[in-house]
């Protein structure tokens, strides 16, 4: 019989870092104040019906926040938008300052992101140390100037290199 191997959680997160995300801030309004959580494991999940969801850990407070939210916000961050994530990492009641931002359709929208998504909650399934949040999706829009992402990689923030 095979043995299954041991996998050690810092050289299995070393690992994952081997893989490229995305950088989303998602947002939502609670007891009328601004919510938000930088969140690389955001991803579309079906085209008809539009679903999208994201992984957060359960040790999260500020997950518990979003997961009671009527509408979540999801702003995708640029290649110039690297201090939007890093302000997003602060402390959660000081994530907010010195950003642009206003509330769109229920949730915090930041100005300059290269997309943005509303969802409405769907299903919260278990997922060990996380949950997965699968979501409806109830509005979408791209940036319409050409645009460029930030990516997660390998523990730190790049941007990609012209098209050749
Ligand atoms: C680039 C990047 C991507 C992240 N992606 C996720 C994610 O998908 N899920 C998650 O639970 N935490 C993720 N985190 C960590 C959370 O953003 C961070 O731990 C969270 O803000 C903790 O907030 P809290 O202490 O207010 O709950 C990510 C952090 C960074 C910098």
């Amino acid at each position: 019989m095979s043995e299954v191997e041991a996998i050690d959680p810092k050289h299995f997160r070393n690992v994952m870092g081997q893989v490229p995300t995305c950088v989303t801030i998602v947002t939502a309004m609670v007891d009328d104040a601004p919510v938000a959580m930088v969140i690389g494991s955001f991803v579309s999940v079906s085209l008809d019906p539009p679903l999208a969801g994201f992984f957060c850990t359960t040790e999260s407070g500020t997950w518990q926040e979003l997961r009671g939210a009527d509408v979540l916000g999801v702003n995708v961050l640029g290649a110039d938008q690297i201090d939007v994530s890093n302000a997003c990492m602060r402390a959660p009641e000081e994530r907010f300052e010195g950003l642009d931002w206003s509330v769109v359709d229920g949730a915090p929208k930041i100005a300059g992101t290269t997309a943005w998504l509303t969802l409405t909650p769907n299903q919260v399934i278990d997922a060990g140390d996380h949950e997965f949040a699968l979501c409806n999706v109830t509005h979408i829009e791209a940036s319409a100037e050409p645009s460029e992402p930030v990516i997660f990689f390998g523990g730190g923030y790049r941007t990609l290199a012209p098209k050749e």
